[in-house]
């Protein structure tokens, strides 16, 4: 494919037209969310020999969002391994929102890590054996994957916190099935800190790239993810990252990916490099549309479908 060439040029181009997109509206179901500037647009692409390529707001904050449940997954793997995480959480998708309320029928597990029940059993297995040891190893796992520490937005943390009540009917119900053994609202604490820490386009690039080259960030040359479950997360963001349109998503652009409803994308180019965008306007499946355009002609400008 080739990613080198004059990509910064590339970008400020794509950028310039991304920005033509008027579809989609910021989120709104988050009271802190719905603030965002529809006009924000920033673009970073992170290689896997470190270099980063940037365009438009990039280094403007926003809250990583859904985009964390990738991470935390890996982490979850690697803490406890594959068998006894796929008791909690299947690998499936859900062909269902990302907030459905409702667990596999069959198992009683939900459906996948990337939608908001399977990330919220997922939260559960975090290693720590109380609320400020998980809340920090978080945060290290975060920052390994960023190359810096990443700030804890505290008034989106609060803003979930005080509204997250879907959320909330979610975590009892798998208490009620089995499928977490927590308290829920500590659960939920945490899963409402991972999702509230703030990250840059570039910052979400680097922690792409970390996945693209087997769990080793490229700049700092720290492993944040032992190379034997990235391939775990990728196929897990390739089937089940986008929602419901991961089918359309895999069959268009063919690149594991992950959104969020503050506006993120990042896609993962395996062995090469990762794209972020972030746009807040989101569209129905809860995906940012500058985004969601952006990586499609990524894609089909460099030839980046797997297939
Ligand atoms: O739990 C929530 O609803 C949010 N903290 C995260 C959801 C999210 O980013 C889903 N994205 N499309």
């Amino acid at each position: 494919m080739g990613m080198d060439g004059p990509i910064g040029d590339f970008l400020k181009t794509l950028h310039a037209e991304i920005g033509a997109i008027t579809d989609g509206a910021p989120a709104s179901y988050i009271p802190e969310l719905a603030k965002a500037d529809p006009n924000l647009c920033g673009i970073a692409v992170a290689t896997v020999d470190g270099a980063v390529h940037v365009a438009g707001d990039w280094d403007h904050p926003f809250t990583i969002q859904s985009i964390s449940k990738a991470f935390v997954y890996g982490h979850a793997l690697e803490v406890h391994g594959r068998e006894r995480v796929l008791r909690q959480v299947g690998v499936e998708p859900s062909g269902d929102s990302f907030n459905s309320i409702a667990l596999d029928t069959v198992n009683k597990r939900p459906f996948n890590p990337m939608v908001n029940s399977g990330a919220i059993a997922t939260a559960e297995l975090i290693a720590g054996t109380d609320a400020g040891e998980r809340q920090a190893n978080l945060a290290t796992l975060l920052a390994r994957f960023a190359g810096r520490p990443l700030p804890l937005d505290e008034a989106t943390y609060l803003s979930e916190k005080a509204t997250g009540h879907r959320n909330r009917a979610i975590a009892w119900m798998m208490l009620s099935a089995g499928m977490i053994e927590r308290d829920p609202e500590d659960v939920l604490d945490l899963y409402f800190r991972q999702c509230s820490y703030n990250v840059t386009a570039r910052d979400l690039a680097i922690m792409g790239a970390t996945l693209a080259n087997d769990g080793v960030n490229p700049i700092t040359g720290d492993r944040a993810l032992d190379a034997e479950y990235c391939p775990d997360v990728l196929t897990v963001m390739l089937s089940c990252g986008m929602y419901n349109y991961a089918g359309q998503w895999a069959y268009e652009v063919g690149l594991p990916a992950k959104s969020g409803v503050s506006g993120g994308i990042l896609a993962v180019i395996p062995g090469q490099a990762a794209i972020a965008i972030f746009s807040p306007p989101i569209d129905a499946n809860g995906n940012s549309a500058r985004a969601l355009a952006a990586c499609k002609r990524i894609a089909e400008r460099f030839g980046l479908h797997l297939f």
